[in-house]
């Protein structure tokens, strides 16, 4: 919202009055002096005229958690048990997943309030590298990691992924790098070459590493350097 509506909306003066204000130097966002009426403000921003708090800044919150199988990437589900069982309730306000993982897959998962910041991370645009340890039915081969890095077509989205890079680690086992997070998209591709994924379990997005302390079920605050690598 703009600096000056807040200020008319939460201070009852008048959109003038409040511009005026502003003009004066005598409203200050987090304590900087603003004077820029139109400065578009977040929910997360202290605005104050005179030193008076006119808007209290919620606190922005960005937890990574060690997502355990069986629980469903949603806030709220009547069959399954959700991730937020595994977050204490007085967190929950707001916060959403960015960037969900199926049901049965283990790993990174995102929580956050701040919806700005999650949508950078997970819109397909911005090319955020997600990296996955794979398990697969039946060997992985080099023509898969050929396959994955001219993309793979999606009929039913009638688009072409995104190159996709591919480390084979062993027979069966592979770590898949994609830059978009489309609706089931690991197994998708493998099904679309043939191959079947068994287990798939998330390990970093961006420059984000699930940390190796976290045991399943665990979280923790991410790090403000760690809140950084999503591009502005
Ligand atoms: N791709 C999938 O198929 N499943 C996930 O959980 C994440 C990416």
């Amino acid at each position: 919202m703009k600096l000056s509506r807040i200020l008319s909306n939460q201070n009852g003066v008048s959109r003038q009055r409040a511009n005026a204000l502003i003009a004066a130097g005598r409203a200050t966002i987090d304590d900087r002096v603003c004077s820029d009426a139109a400065r578009d403000v977040s929910r997360f921003e202290t605005v104050r005229v005179d030193g008076r708090v006119i808007q209290p800044g919620q606190s922005a919150l960005y937890l990574m958690l060690h997502k355990p199988a069986g629980y469903l990437s949603a806030t709220r589900d009547d069959l399954h048990p959700t991730v937020l069982a595994l977050v204490p309730p007085e967190l929950h306000t707001d916060l959403h997943i960015a960037g969900r993982l199926d049901r049965a897959s283990t790993g990174l998962l995102i929580l956050t309030n701040d919806g700005n910041w999650s949508r950078r991370l997970t819109e397909p645009r911005v090319k955020l590298p997600k990296v996955y340890r794979v398990t697969t039915a039946h060997p992985i081969t080099a023509d898969t990691s050929r396959c994955f890095a001219e993309g793979i077509w999606f009929d039913y989205e009638q688009l072409r992924t995104s190159p996709a890079s591919l480390e084979i680690l062993g027979g069966n086992e592979a770590r898949v790098t994609i830059y978009e997070g489309r609706y089931h998209q690991i197994k998708r591709m493998f099904h679309a070459v043939g191959n079947r994924v068994t287990a798939l379990h998330r390990e970093q997005m961006g420059d984000i590493r699930l940390d190796p302390a976290l045991a399943p079920g665990d979280y923790r605050s991410l790090r403000r350097e760690e809140t950084l690598c999503v591009p502005e």
